[in-house]
């Protein structure tokens, strides 16, 4: 045992007692990792963590057998399968889990492996609620879990040095940062989606889980789950948290201070969704700047001449930022001592032909960028920064706290959305401060026997 994992023990050994079954590892021992939820970003995540010689797949859990027996093929070791979580936590080979349920699941999964004295990574976003997010936070610090959110750009060097490059002035005051989701999904969307009798191998009550008992229909489970407000956001709570942490990471903003959101099912899309083809969702952060995120599901042209996934608009630059590079553009600007020629020569008629609305000594005092970035959507590096962090007892680069502060503005603009209001919001408090129904909203009523915390 070296130094650290001693000090480690010294710390949690009591806590492990009282909290169920926490193993000290030493510095050479493999993690064991349960998983629950093995589809589409479970699996990509369980790649992910297949990629580092210091872990193995212990214990799986999904609804679906042939998922599960899909996962066991590909581990190195023999996983045990389960079909309800709660018994894979009494899995003593079971340091750490990950979860990749659907969004309506992570916060009572998180909380009772937590309690069960697992270390967490749990996928994005955190959760369905403002309220399960914050108790999530409230049950790690308690447990002293290692938790890690799955926004794994968090885990990308070229990011991190973009979020430096921003925070330390690169591009002057960003009054504006816009991220975007551009996709056409008109005319026949999910399709038509009917209502219709669960297949007979398929829990379809435990797959709602927490959520409000309704009949089985195909459009809400899988991948398209995210079209329906009891499991998930939309675009908003899907691609947004990644861009919105991404954003206030480059700000260095822990919240905003109000928000506001427009738009509806606009294009007539055939099929049952719940969320908005359109939306536009504005937050003001201090600093202040505007962050606007804009779903376009009727429309898939490139959001700008960069094709970025998000640009963030400085006094002296624009920052483009997608997966494959971030590049800067920079503005030119007036020196110390000049200004523009506003209202002498620009839209004066007695001088039209002297004046234009830029002055003659504009110059760029920044330098134009571009930096690579990983050209896909690299996950070994958060799974890397997880499993260190495990042993270290570290905070992770998306720890719990850091993936709830990135999960709220999505959430709460949904709300904004839902009540159709421009709502002020208290980031101490976790409250909307102007209108009392839009805080009804950051929780809902589980379905029997389910209870938070
Ligand atoms: N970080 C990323 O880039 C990224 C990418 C995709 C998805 N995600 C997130 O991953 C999560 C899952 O999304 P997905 O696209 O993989 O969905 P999915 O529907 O493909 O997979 C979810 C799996 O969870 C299983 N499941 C549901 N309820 C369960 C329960 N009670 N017990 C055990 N298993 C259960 C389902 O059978 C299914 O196999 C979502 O929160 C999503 O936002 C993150």
């Amino acid at each position: 045992m070296n130094d650290l994992t001693r000090r480690d023990f010294a710390r949690t050994a009591g806590l492990a007692t009282a909290l169920g079954y926490s193993r000290i590892l030493g510095a050479n021992d493999r993690i064991g990792l349960g998983y629950i939820g093995l589809g589409n970003r479970g699996d990509q995540v369980h790649d992910a963590f297949l990629e580092h010689g210091d872990c193995q797949t212990v214990a799986v859990c999904d609804l679906r057998d042939d998922y599960m027996d899909f996962a066991v093929k590909k581990s190195r070791a023999t996983p045990q399968k389960y079909k309800e979580y709660k018994q894979l936590l009494e899995n003593k080979d079971v340091d750490a889990v990950v979860i990749a349920t659907p969004d309506h699941w992570h916060a009572l999964m998180f909380i009772d492996a937590c309690n069960a004295g697992k270390d967490v990574y749990v996928e994005k976003p955190l959760s369905l609620t403002v309220v399960e997010g914050r108790k999530m936070v409230e049950t790690a610090d308690r447990t002293r879990r290692v938790t890690q959110v799955g926004t794994n750009r968090r885990s990308w060097k070229t990011y991190k040095e973009a979020a430096e490059f921003v925070r330390a002035g690169g591009i002057g005051h960003v009054t504006v940062a816009r991220c975007f989701h551009i996709h056409n999904e008109w005319p026949n969307g999910l399709g038509p989606g009917a209502d219709s009798p669960a297949p007979s191998d398929w829990e379809w009550d435990q797959w709602l889980g927490p959520a409000p008992k309704v009949p089985y229909n195909s459009n809400r489970e899988y991948y398209n789950f995210r079209w329906f407000y009891n499991y998930s956001g939309g675009q908003l709570t899907n691609f947004g948290v990644h861009y919105i942490d991404v954003i206030r990471w480059c700000l260095g903003q822990d919240s905003p201070r109000s928000v506001t959101a427009i738009g509806g099912k606009y294009a007539g899309i055939h099929d049952n969704r719940e969320i908005p083809d359109t939306l536009e969702v504005l937050w003001e952060f201090g600093g202040p700047t505007l962050v606007v995120f804009e779903q376009y599901n009727a429309n898939a042209a490139p959001p700008n001449a960069k094709n970025s996934e998000m640009e963030l608009r400085g006094t002296k630059g624009t920052l483009y930022i997608s997966y494959e590079n971030w590049e800067v553009v920079p503005e030119k600007v007036a020196g110390a001592d000049e200004g523009y020629d506003l209202g002498k020569g620009y839209g004066n008629p007695l001088n039209r032909a002297g004046g234009e609305l830029v002055s003659k000594s504009l110059k760029t005092d920044i330098e134009p960028k571009t930096v690579q970035g990983p050209h896909n959507y690299d996950t070994t590096s958060h799974a890397r920064n997880f499993l260190d962090c495990i042993k270290s007892r570290g905070k992770c680069n998306a720890d719990v706290l850091t993936g709830h502060l990135s999960t709220v503005p999505s959430l709460i603009g949904n709300i904004a959305h839902k009540t159709g209001s421009h709502l002020t919001w208290d980031g101490e408090v976790e409250r909307f401060t102007n209108n009392p129904q839009a805080n009804e909203f950051l929780q809902y009523e589980y379905r029997a026997p389910y209870k938070l915390g």
